[in-house]
């Protein structure tokens, strides 16, 4: 049964207090709850009390009486009880096996500890509770458990109290935490775990012990992951002067975690994936992650936890915000224009597909019938997309003023996204009614952009035409309001004043128009030479835009536009024509001389910003060229794609050999990412020139690293060959790193994302190595979710890579259902492909349907599919 955002209503009881009491044994837990309930005056007066819970219950007792089995109801999930007064202390018990829960939500046990995850609906398998966001408790938590296997015992909050049980065998400890919070960021971990600590003083004062708890055997691992902590609790203080609450803060790595981390108020939980790195097991990639991942969830505290969501159809409001201010701590940190790039292109690969597919749905979506479904790309990514608009609109000093208010409004509060946007228009006195389209419309606009040129007069007016696709369930929406930022160049490569004709002076040379119209036009005047422009700078919206540029025009957009992410776009766009011109078989079948020089010119000019070549450098996502081709056979874009790779690569075979030898050889220094990642993609180049000596190169590169991302260059250059030396390296790294399950993962992926035709065989014979385990959600991506989004393995003609897959999503749901619906959503572009195949892929998720006991998680990603 699905929920929907129209029947929100307030929460008919509040929870004012919850102290919690877990009892650790060996062979279970039982957790008791006391806690403090009242009627909501807000509320309807005859609403009864309902709680969630799917945990076994063991006794209720009301104001101190047990109640009789028949004083209450239980039935879906749902416990009823029927006539209870105005305000009451209501006691739970329930007891809980954390070893055989395989969800990963809940309370759960890896490798011997345990971990709670209860974002959105995981407190529900603990007691039961009013589980939902707008009841903000005050909680305590009392651990109590065996102190030789349980040394560590967390919670939220503030440790206020510890000690012995009689016989001396057990501990205790007891955290209260301060604030109020909904039960999604309850936390605990018990268990055998090594600390590292360090101390942070904030702007106010506060001195704060920060604790990276991890597996023993990893402490020389989680250095990386303090130092990106304390810069993260620097970078908000100083952009928007906030600053941490509570005089711990805890982070705990676990290696069995559905997703990348949880923000639980003083304690996160993440995934071992985000906190471990070191040199010679993480590539700089990683390192990456790990900072922007440490920083979204400690940005968290205030965008999330402090102003929290008032359902969670509101999730965008602390997801889209945070992954906004995550991503401009990122580019603080690094290159502002690589991170912006980064982002845009994940964007592409990723969102556009999920807005042009069955599951698109709005930035806050209006129904979902399993929550976890909805912690998607669109809410995230896009929902940070949707934030940085108002960024762009209101300006940086514009925006903080903004977020003063909201906090100033909301501290304490569990509220939505209209209240965001309200505060930022407030603050900014400006009408964001239309801009709030976002939220509600799915689907990625469209502009078609044309430029008419009037030499008389000196004006060219950029006409702008919007429309947006038809999305599951909407159609006809209305104009979004756009922010476009346009530049002009001059034939000589310089910039020209962006200036309308209302303007008393010449206007800046980046302009930001608001579009707002289904079509609209622009006229800027005072210019001499027909301009060419240059649209959508920095990426200003998150839309599609088709201009009718000649390839000479983008290649000189490539080499001079002051933008660069332009630039970038620029070379992409111009390679885009030529792949799907190639995949068409229209014109001759070689590259252009256009693309050829544009790409010579870049590596030309490689060295000024390596890691700004390295992205330029690189050919569009097969996925990304899947969305601009009707009825597609994914194999031959990608054949298509590889050929192109090898024409580049032969063209400009001295200058990649060139650019892997003077960015070879050079000492570990952080900084240096840049033209490791420039290294790395000329090896790739090389290693497809027919011949050459990229098997020796690669070893060589792989023999002499001091550093994970040099060695992983060197595998990945080799995994699509047959060659000797890949075998010889492929073993090698197994035996080397055959207990860092981290990197284990990455000797899965590549195999799994291999060109090579024997792909699925080896997928299937890895599934039975010892480091995998069909439990463990990292395996599962890295191998099985590799394999899906292989193109070319995972759409073989026969349909064999359908049938592989579907059959390991009904495995795995039996298991954990959020990891299968992830997996079975690689079925979700089926009306992209060609008829044959489509209909190979629709028997497939036919047969997912009809299977006994499919969870709700994979039912309503493989109905929605269906249905579409
Ligand atoms: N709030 C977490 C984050 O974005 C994500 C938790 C999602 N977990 C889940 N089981 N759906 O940082
Ligand atoms: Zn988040």
């Amino acid at each position: 049964v699905a929920k929907y955002l129209k029947d929100y209503r307030p929460a008919p009881f509040l929870i004012d207090r919850v102290d919690l009491e877990f009892d650790i044994l060996d062979s279970h837990t039982s957790v008791r709850a006391r806690m403090v309930v009242k009627r909501n005056p807000k509320a309807d007066a005859s609403d009864t009390l309902q709680l969630d819970g799917s945990a076994e219950l063991v006794a209720v007792r009301l104001d101190g009486e047990a109640l009789a089995p028949s004083a209450w109801t239980l039935a879906d999930e749902v416990l009823t009880l029927p006539g209870v007064p105005e305000s009451f202390i209501l006691d739970i018990e329930t007891r809980l096996e954390p070893a055989a829960n395989t969800s990963l939500m809940g309370l759960y046990a890896s490798n011997g500890n345990l971990y709670t995850q209860c974002e959105p609906e995981g407190f529900r398998k603990i007691t039961y509770y009013l589980d939902r966001p707008d009841v903000m408790a005050k909680f305590s938590t009392t651990l109590i458990a065996d102190r030789q296997r349980f040394p560590v015992l967390l919670s939220n909050g503030n440790k206020v109290g510890e000690g012995l049980t009689e016989n001396r065998k057990r501990h205790w400890v007891k955290w209260v935490d301060p604030y109020r919070k909904p039960a999604y960021l309850f936390a605990v971990v018990a268990g055998k775990l090594s600390v590292l600590r360090d101390h942070y003083t904030t702007r106010g004062g506060r001195k704060v012990t920060l604790e990276i708890y991890v597996a023993p055997a990893d402490m020389d691992k989680t250095a990386h992951a303090m130092s990106s902590l304390k810069k993260s609790m620097q970078w908000d203080e100083q952009v928007f002067g906030l600053e941490y609450d509570l005089d711990t803060y805890m982070i705990v790595a676990v290696g069995d975690f559905n997703m990348g981390a949880m923000e639980n108020k003083g304690l996160n939980i993440f995934n071992t994936k985000f906190v471990l790195a070191n040199r010679e097991t993480a590539t700089d990639f990683d390192f990456e992650g790990v900072e922007a991942v440490i920083a979204h969830e400690y940005f968290h505290n205030w965008t999330g936890n402090r102003v929290t969501c008032r359902d969670w159809f509101q999730l965008s409001l602390k997801e889209g915000l945070t992954v906004f201010r995550d991503q401009e701590f990122s580019a603080d940190m690094q290159s502002r224009a690589v991170k912006r790039i980064e982002d845009a292109r994940g964007l592409r690969a990723l969102q556009f597909p999920e807005d042009a597919g069955p599951t698109a749905h709005p930035v806050r979506p209006e129904s979902y019938i399993e929550m976890n479904n909805f912690y998607t790309l669109t809410v995230y990514e896009k929902g940070a997309e949707v934030v940085r608009m108002i960024h762009t609109l209101v300006g940086a000093a514009g925006f903080r003023q903004g977020m003063d208010l909201y906090f100033r409004r909301h501290d304490g509060q569990a509220v939505t996204c209209e209240d965001f946007v309200a505060a930022m228009a407030d603050a900014n006195h400006i009408d964001l009614t239309q801009f709030k389209r976002w939220y509600s419309q799915a689907g990625t606009p469209v502009l078609d952009v044309s430029l008419d040129w009037f030499a008389e007069g000196g004006a060219a007016s950029l006409t702008v035409r919007q429309h947006c696709p038809d999305t599951p369930g909407q159609t006809d929406k209305l104009p979004f309001h756009i922010p476009l930022a346009v530049g002009l160049l001059a034939a000589d490569g310089s910039e020209l004043p962006v200036t309308l004709a209302s303007d008393d002076a010449p206007g800046p040379l980046t302009r930001v128009l608001s579009v707002t119209e289904a079509e609209q036009t622009f006229t800027f005047v005072g210019l001499n030479e027909k301009p060419l422009p240059s649209l959508l700078r920095n990426f200003s919206a998150p839309v599609r835009l088709n201009y009718a540029y000649r390839d000479e025009e983008l290649a000189f957009l490539c080499a001079h536009d002051s933008d660069a992410f332009n630039r970038w776009e620029a070379g992409q766009t111009l390679a885009t024509r030529e792949l799907l011109r190639l995949y068409r078989g229209e014109g001759e079948a070689t590259l252009s001389a256009c693309l050829i020089d544009a790409f010579a010119q870049l590596l030309d000019h490689a060295d000024s910003d390596p890691a700004f070549a390295a992205l330029a450098l690189t050919l569009p996502a097969e996925v990304e060229l899947l969305e601009l081709q009707d009825h597609a056979d994914p194999a031959r874009l990608c054949q298509v794609r590889e050929q192109a790779r090898a024409e580049l690569a032969q063209a400009l075979a001295e200058r990649w050999d060139a650019a892997w030898r003077r960015h070879s050889g050079l000492a570990f220094r952080h900084e240096d990412a840049g033209r490791r990642a420039l290294k790395n993609l000329a090896l790739s180049y090389l290693a497809l020139l027919p011949g050459g000596d990229a098997g020796a190169l690669a070893s060589q590169q792989y023999q002499q690293a001091d550093n994970m991302t040099d060695r992983m260059g060197a595998l990945a250059a080799l995994a699509d060959s047959h060659s000797h030396a890949r075998d010889t390296l492929f073993a090698d790294f197994a035996q080397r790193f055959a207990d860092e399950a981290l990197v284990m993962d990455k000797w899965f992926t590549l195999q799994a994302g291999s060109r090579r035709q024997d792909v699925l065989r080896t997928v299937t014979a890895l599934m039975e190595h010892p480091a995998f385990a069909l439990t463990n959600p990292n395996k599962v991506r890295a191998l099985i979710g590799a394999f899906g989004r292989n193109l070319a393995a995972f759409h073989a003609a026969d349909g064999s890579g359908y049938r592989f897959m579907a059959d390991q999503v009904l495995a795995i749901d039996a298991i954990n259902p959020q990891v299968a619906s992830r997996l079975v959503s690689c079925f979700n572009r089926r009306s992209r492909v060609e008829p044959a195949r489509a209909e190979l892929m629709r028997v497939e998720l036919a047969r997912v349907l009809a299977h006994d006991g499919l969870s709700r998680d994979v039912y309503e990603i493989v109905s929605k599919n269906l249905n579409a």
